[in-house]
């Protein structure tokens, strides 16, 4: 098993393991002093993992309830998030007692968001179960849940007190979902570059624990260094300009991962085509993509994503801060004038 310890205002550890889950019980209780404990989960991931969750946190002495929501990015909402809360009070459950999330990063973010305003904050473990948790929404306290206006409109910044991430539990991931993952890991590969870029080219499977160890090392290098998002961790956007674009015209029907990995391909474009990506970076970038089978064509025209880009900057913002690629392992933040966005895409 892996450990990264995560230096931010609150200290905690990720847990990177095979097998780790039948080992929850006492993980958790290296950290956690509460005598009860409320697993959030949804029902897919509670028909596989539950199950073993429960029982060894149960040996481990603790009182364990589970509240089951519907899977899916709609039960990231209020209504959801209100039903958590009331069963949370109803309960009787102190500021000493904490939340186990264990799912995807829809659990996570809700679960993380519950934990943070009940009570003015409980502690919470993060249990991710899909690649994109692992690698990525488990770390950093990003918590939130989505508006009829917007995702991620209301949240916190509420860091867990333990991450447990068993790569095991990848095994059950319908194809879908690991490829919604893919679009985060060739992120990390093209901001880490080196060893992180040769795993993901070669097939990350062929070790999935040291892939999600090197996404989870390199978010907390800068999560440390900018726990609420003020300058570095904006690195951590890398296509999600176009993304959000994506996502937004298409109703969020498009997975989130799939736009992130047409966001990275759109940037890549349109450095190479500016001079500043060289043409061997360029085709390697490009060779990610087909190692998975990825595809990377934009679903709507550039005029669109960037209407929406300037919708969601409202009308004072001038500029956007815009992650480019320069190279594999040599990504930065540049400020660029929303006007000049469609231009640079073309
Ligand atoms: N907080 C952050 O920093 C951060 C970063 C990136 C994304 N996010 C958020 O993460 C969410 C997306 O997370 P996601 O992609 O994990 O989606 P998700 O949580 O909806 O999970 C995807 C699907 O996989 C199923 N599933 C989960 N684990 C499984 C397993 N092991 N086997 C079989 N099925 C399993 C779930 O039931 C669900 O149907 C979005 O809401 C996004 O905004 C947050």
């Amino acid at each position: 098993m892996k450990t990264i310890k995560v230096n931010t205002g609150r200290p905690y550890e990720v847990l990177i393991g095979e097998n780790i889950l039948p080992n929850v019980g006492e993980l958790v209780k290296k950290v956690i002093k509460a005598e009860r404990l409320l697993i959030v989960t949804d029902d897919i991931v509670n028909s596989l993992y539950t199950g073993i969750v429960a029982e060894s946190l149960a040996k481990s002495g603790y009182q364990v309830e589970i509240f089951v929501i519907e899977n899916g990015e709609q039960s990231k909402c209020l209504s959801v998030y209100g039903a958590i809360l009331d069963f949370l009070a109803d309960s009787g459950y102190t500021r000493k007692d904490a939340i186990i999330a264990l799912g995807g990063g829809v659990v996570g973010d809700l679960a993380g968001f519950v934990a943070a305003t009940y009570l003015r904050g409980i502690e919470f473990v993060q249990i991710p179960t899909t690649l994109l948790a692992q690698i990525d929404s488990s770390v950093g306290g990003k918590t939130a849940i989505d508006l009829e206006a917007g995702k991620n409109l209301v949240g916190a910044f509420w860091q867990p007190s333990l991450v447990i991430a068993d790569v095991l539990t990848l095994n059950t991931l319908p194809c879908k979902e690991i490829e919604n993952g893919l679009g985060e890991l060739i992120k990390y590969a093209c901001l880490i570059g080196g060893e992180a870029y040769e795993l993901v080219a070669k097939g990350y499977q062929k070790d999935t624990l040291r892939a999600v160890e090197l996404s989870v090392a390199y978010k907390r290098d800068i999560v440390e260094a900018d726990e609420r998002e003020g300058g570095v961790r904006r690195l951590l956007n890398l296509g999600h300009t176009v993304a959000h674009g994506i996502e937004k015209l298409s109703s969020y029907t498009f997975t989130h991962g799939k736009a992130v990995a047409c966001g990275i391909m759109a940037i890549a474009n349109a450095e190479h085509r500016k001079g500043t990506l060289s043409s061997e970076d360029y085709y390697k970038i490009k060779e990610l993509y087909a190692t998975y089978n990825l595809d990377y064509s934009l679903p709507y025209s550039i005029k669109d994503i960037c209407e929406v880009a300037k919708v969601d900057k409202k009308a004072e913002a001038k500029d956007i801060n815009l992650v480019v690629i320069k190279g594999i392992g040599n990504c930065t933040i540049e400020k660029m004038e929303l006007s000049k966005l469609k231009e640079y895409l073309k």
